[in-house]
């Protein structure tokens, strides 16, 4: 029987010699090599950052969740290594690019990242290659941006390379579902690529659920971003109501979630950041806009999720009130300037635009954050202040943004004078210990 080129490249990724090539080593990129790596293949990693390169081949890791022994012995034992050399990539026979996707001053998909990985890889492809990409992106990225660029390199895909997109659905911090045990979505150009990229993954990755194209895998990634977007601007909403109303939100939401059935529990803070969340939903907006559609729900979730820190603020300024005071003049620590609770990731943090807000009113602003030790923000380097019963009893105001388990928030609350909790942190504190110097979202 001859063998077609689909079962000579599956032979290839059973054999255990199918090379993969990472291109960008961020949150994303780096546990994933990790994970091909630990899975037997042999990987390098591509980033145009040498620092990065430089760190893993010296075995270090930089990302919280991928611990540097992984690293290091996997960098021993020859399976893994990095590079800023694209080159690289002619020796290798499948690539993964993992590069960022942000957004512009306007909202709109800064596509940069992307096109320059796809033209780098463009350079150097062959016949036989097998390509994915996971950075987030609008539906239609696959096959009319990237498709073209590796065309480029008169290649075909379906024929000569192959060609998937795959959402990636890592959620830094998670200390239960990481690369491996999350299901993988995978969406070809064509059926051959679905049928190779889902097999190749399907060695790494203990579910992997093929599409039936990219812009259905595209689209997934998308439905699930919005989806938290928009229930957690719900949420918020109701937080904002519950307080006008006089009724403690955290008390309701406990209480729905009491329902077996129908319900899933959301819950109110002081805004959303990370790299996802903020950002996802408006490749789609912006997608539809092309096509005059306006995508509704993605710009009110993202109008009330945005507005939280201004509400934030509102809330730090009528408890201060309380005490005669105003925000002009008080001190303010934050604590917590991670978007979320246990990881050190900063981009689009909601505590960072309370205290541009606080600043911007005239607070004298300090924070603490034990995964983030220096902060560069508006126009300050800025260092993480050591928490003390006397920093805490000096403070006119605490704020909570970040719920990081670290925290002894009994012993916060004993000590500070005032404290504005966004996440309901302080909830296993005794109320006479709260002593009414709590205020909750
Ligand atoms: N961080 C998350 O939790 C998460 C979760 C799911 C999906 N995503 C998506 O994954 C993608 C990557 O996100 P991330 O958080 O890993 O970003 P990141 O900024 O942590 O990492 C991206 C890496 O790509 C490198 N890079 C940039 N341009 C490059 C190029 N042309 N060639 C090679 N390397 C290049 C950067 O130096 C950086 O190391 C984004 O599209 C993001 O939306 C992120």
């Amino acid at each position: 029987m001859v063998k077609t080129t689909i079962d000579n490249i599956k032979a290839k990724i059973d054999s255990g010699e199918f090379k993969v090539a990472v291109v960008g080593l961020g949150y994303v990129g780096l546990p994933l090599a990790v994970e091909f790596a630990k899975a037997g293949f042999p990987v390098v990693g591509i980033d145009v950052d040498g620092n990065k390169t430089d760190s893993i081949n010296r075995g270090i890791s930089y990302i919280p969740d991928v611990p540097t022994e992984d690293v290091a012995k996997l960098v021993e034992d020859g399976k893994l290594r990095a590079t800023t050399d694209f080159s690289e990539i002619r020796s290798v026979d499948g690539i993964i690019i993992c590069v960022p996707t942000p957004l512009s001053k306007t909202k709109d998909p800064d596509m940069r990242y992307i096109q320059s990985a796809a033209q780098s890889v463009a350079r150097y492809l062959r016949p036989g290659h097998v390509i994915s990409l996971e950075s987030t992106t609008y539906p239609g990225t696959t096959d009319e941006f990237v498709k073209p660029i590796l065309e480029s390199s008169g290649l075909k895909v379906g024929k000569d390379i192959y060609l998937a997109f795959s959402p990636e659905r890592i959620d830094p911090g998670n200390k239960k579902y990481q690369v491996k045990n999350t299901p993988k979505v995978v969406g070809g150009v064509d059926p051959a690529s679905t049928e190779i990229v889902s097999y190749l993954y399907s060695h790494v990755i203990d579910k992997v659920i093929p599409v039936s194209s990219a812009k259905a895998a595209e689209m997934t990634k998308l439905l699930e971003n919005t989806f938290r977007s928009v229930n957690i601007a719900l949420v918020n909403e109701f937080a904002i109501m519950s307080n006008i109303l006089g009724i403690d939100i955290w008390e309701v939401i406990e209480a729905a979630s009491t329902k077996p059935f129908g319900f899933m529990p959301f819950y109110p803070g002081p805004g959303i950041g990370g790299h996802c969340i903020p950002i996802d939903p408006h490749y789609l907006s912006w997608k539809l806009k092309t096509l005059n559609y306006n995508a509704r729900f993605i710009e009110l979730a993202s109008e009330i999720n945005t507005n939280m820190p201004r509400y934030v603020v509102q809330r730090v300024a009528d408890a201060l009130n309380e005490f005669e005071k105003s925000i002009k003049g008080s001190k303010i620590l934050v604590l917590g300037v991670a978007y979320k609770k246990d990881i050190d990731d900063t981009r689009e943090s909601p505590a960072l635009d309370i205290i541009k807000l606080l600043e911007e009113k005239g607070a004298e602003v300090i924070y603490n954050d034990p995964y983030v030790p220096e902060l560069n923000f508006n126009g300050k380097q800025r260092k993480s202040v050591d928490l003390t019963g006397e920093l805490l009893n000096s403070v006119d105001c605490v704020v909570i943004a970040t719920d990081h388990s670290d925290y002894d928030y009994r012993w916060l609350v004993e000590n500070a004078k005032l404290i504005i909790d966004t996440k309901n942190a302080t909830k296993d504190v005794p109320e006479d210990i709260k002593n009414q110097k709590v205020v909750k979202l």
